[in-house]
């Protein structure tokens, strides 16, 4: 199969990656878990292309529902905006801007709030979980999931996590002669499971429901992964995004092979919060 980074035609977006059955389990199990009903005002946070957007309006759909996608890329919020055209069961409302200003964006309490596979790219986190807080009605939840926490690569795939990036580094210098710009390297920093809890805790919220799902993610979830901005930039800072995706799928592919492996697991951290 030819991957779109083969054919030069990469959008960066998350689409491709969003379309696997392991990242639908994640946010739909996610979406079971808050316990959504029929007719609630739920926004969706670093909405994306829209993948977990269609799930939560399919949850709440009546005449009554309200489902509020914001996000900052413009771009992503198109395609979700197309993504979610033919849906009618509830309303849909596309926003862009950011977590950090959730209050300006959403003025009337909301019964839920979801940051899905987002909350680790917030500097913030005190203050937009404050933000978050403040847009919630009196028995409002407020749910995300990342794969992004320290825990996420289980001690059985850091292997393959560590050669991946190996031998990325390697073909980008080989083949593109370039190299990360070091100075550019993001301070963000993966919380553990406990410092998320203990996140909420001092925000305002009591943790309801905490799981952790273990996904096998196949050669072509890599691949698409290797495509998206926010991933080139996280682990490539300062490459050019389609070199940094070139570079990436090849050594995707070169650490599948040399593992002789088929799938890789990966951690899913999956919390439902009240407030306090
Ligand atoms: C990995 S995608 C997840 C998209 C979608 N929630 C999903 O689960 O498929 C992360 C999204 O968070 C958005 N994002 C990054 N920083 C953000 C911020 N400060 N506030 C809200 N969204 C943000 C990105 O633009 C990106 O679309």
């Amino acid at each position: 199969m030819t991957s779109t980074a083969d054919a030069g035609q990469a959008s960066f977006t998350l689409e491709r990656f969003a379309q696997h059955p392991f990242y639908h389990e994640v946010n739909e199990r996610l979406v079971a878990l808050t316990r959504l009903a029929k007719g609630q005002r739920v926004v969706d946070l670093g909405a994306g292309t829209g993948a977990v957007t269609k799930l939560i309006a399919q949850e709440v759909a009546n005449d009554n529902a309200e489902v509020i996608a914001i996000e900052p890329c413009e771009t992503a919020l198109g395609i979700a905006r197309r993504n979610l055209e033919e849906f009618r069961g509830a309303v849909v409302r596309f926003i862009q801007g950011g977590a950090e200003v959730l209050t300006q964006l959403v003025k009337k309490p909301v019964d839920a709030v979801f940051f899905c596979n987002a909350i680790h790219l917030v500097e913030e986190k005190d203050h937009v979980l404050q933000e978050i807080l403040e847009t919630l009605g009196e028995d409002g939840t407020f749910s995300f999931n990342t794969s992004f926490y320290l825990g996420a690569e289980p001690p059985e795939a850091e292997m393959f996590y560590r050669r991946w990036m190996m031998k990325a580094l390697r073909v980008l210098k080989k083949e593109y002669g370039l190299s990360p710009d070091k100075t550019r390297v993001q301070a963000r920093q993966r919380l553990t499971e406990e410092e998320y809890v203990t996140l909420l805790t001092s925000n305002g919220f009591k943790v309801r429901d905490k799981e952790v799902i273990t996904v096998q993610v196949p050669l072509s979830g890599f691949e698409a992964i290797s495509e998206y901005s926010l991933w080139i930039e996280g682990v490539l800072p300062g490459v050019p995004l389609e070199a940094g995706a070139r570079a990436l799928t090849k050594a995707a592919r070169l650490t599948f092979a040399e593992l002789n492996v088929t799938e890789v697991p990966r951690n899913w951290l999956l919390v439902v919060a009240d407030r306090a």
